[in-house]
């Protein structure tokens, strides 16, 4: 079986409701609305040898906080594939694997749609993210899939697990990586205004095609990270990985004004490096600066000829890239940040393209393995503080939720699912986010897994 499906990583079996959780200590009276969570958890064991811990069914994992009770529902997206593999009872799609001709027949490829990594909500409408694919719509209440999201036309993606939202404006701005075609060096982009338009879609190649997670937008600008995890289908032909690292393409990130056409995206370049997600970026005068969590070599993907990674090279730390506008460069500099592996950065959303203070990551820290950390570095002074725990535990990656919309940046909660090993289950915790070593302000328990996803939102009540 592949150590995907192992451990923490197997999937679980089952949708269910819950009514009132368990909670040890007190849930803040103020916290109240829905923490949706994302994440990896194939309808059936794959049977594939190309299966990919990315290409599992996406399942929703929804916490609602409220009248001083938490209540669960976990379901997962009805993708086109889901719903295809569930009425055959059997594994039928492989998404990290050669297509077949009714998948090469369909320009979206939308049997390999797998709705996995992200849920956030924009407009009034909750949408379950990837990235080759357009948004799929969810009913924030039930969970139900209502399907792919077109923003009330032919949109076809793809389309970012990543989209980053103005907090001034509340636009949401996304880009896609392989627009023209699958491992195409297309990167297509646009926005979403706050109520739910989608304006002009732009397109640029970029220097080779990538994987490209994740992306910054600052007040001004918007860079795109095109980092040497590269895609090849004449590769993937071949019998080799279809994404795989290829150092000496080097690093290249494109910085675009927003508003201005793609023709004046500026390449920047530097030493080969990966990341699969950005904390925040913001302007100072001529230069920005994006705080990323950064590898020396990419992980989870091979070498071309199918070497698995260096796994001392292959941890993300914090790292803070400065591009200077003005200085007639095109190299930028990169200054780590922190000493701890970590992962899954996030902020008080509030900042979001802005100058920020504080930041959030799930890390590696002690002996033992694993996210066994909740970390928040505070960037004024530099301290970093820990919420450590029990060994063989691990975390998910924590959402910040500020204690009421005009709170001081910083000021609220942190939201965390954990793995508990010892008893093969998970928690809830809820940490005050400017005293996250103390102990949680509440532990909302449920009675099974959720297994390791990667990324949700809080979605305050209404
Ligand atoms: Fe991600």
């Amino acid at each position: 079986m592949p150590s995907v499906m192992q451990g923490n990583h197997a999937p679980i079996w089952t949708e269910s409701d819950a009514y009132a959780l368990p909670v040890v200590g007190e849930l803040p009276r103020n916290l109240c609305g829905t923490l949706y969570r994302n994440g990896p958890n194939p309808q059936f064991i794959p049977i594939s040898p190309h299966h990919h811990w990315f290409g599992g069914d996406g399942m929703i994992h929804a916490f609602t906080i409220g009248d001083g009770r938490v209540r669960y529902r976990n379901r997962w997206v009805r993708t086109p594939k889901w719903l295809r593999e569930n009425a055959a009872g059997r594994p039928l799609i492989d998404v990290f694997g050669p297509p077949d001709a009714e998948r090469r027949a369909d320009p979206e490829d939308k049997l390999s749609c797998v709705a996995n990594t992200n849920i956030l909500a924009h407009a009034g409408r909750l949408l379950a993210l990837e990235e080759g694919h357009p948004p799929v719509e969810l009913d924030a209440g039930t969970l139900a899939t209502i399907g792919l999201y077109r923003f009330g036309g032919d949109f076809a993606g793809p389309f970012t697990a990543h989209p980053k939202i103005d907090p001034r404006t509340g636009e949401m701005l996304f880009f896609g990586y392989f627009a023209a075609g699958a491992f195409t060096p297309d990167i297509a982009f646009g926005t979403v205004d706050a109520a739910g338009r989608l304006g002009p879609i732009q397109r640029f190649a970029a220097p080779y095609a990538s994987m490209v997670h994740d992306f910054c937008v600052t007040e001004g600008h918007v860079l795109f990270p095109v980092l040497p995890l590269t895609g090849s289908l004449e590769r993937a032909m071949r019998g080799g990985p279809p994404f795989a690292w290829e150092p000496e393409l080097g690093a290249h990130v494109g910085i675009l004004p927003r508003g201005a056409p793609a023709g004046a995206i500026r390449w920047f370049r530097g030493s080969s490096r990966y990341v699969f997600h950005v904390m925040n970026a913001w302007e100072e005068g001529a230069r920005i600066h994006a705080d990323v969590a950064q590898y020396e070599q990419a992980p989870l993907f091979p070498w071309p000829d199918g070497r698995p990674p260096d796994p001392a090279r292959a941890e993300a730390r914090l790292c803070r890239w400065t591009f200077d506008l003005g200085g007639g460069t095109d190299s930028f500099t990169s200054e780590y940040i922190d000493d701890l592996a970590g992962e899954f950065p996030r902020l008080d959303e509030r900042r979001a393209g802005l100058p920020y203070r504080h930041g959030y990551y799930a890390c590696h820290h002690g002996a033992g393995s694993g996210l066994n950390a909740i970390a928040h570095i505070d960037h004024a002074t530099g301290r970093r503080t820990l919420h450590a725990l029990p060994e063989g535990d691990a975390t998910s990656e924590p959402v910040f939720v500020p204690r009421a919309p005009d709170a001081a940046e910083g000021d609220g909660f942190l939201l965390a699912v954990v793995w508990r090993n010892g008893e093969r289950r998970s928690d809830l915790l809820v940490l005050d986010a400017a005293a996250v070593d103390r102990a949680p302000l509440a532990t909302v328990q449920l009675s099974h897994r959720v297994p390791f996803g990667f990324h949700g939102n809080f979605v305050a009540a209404a």
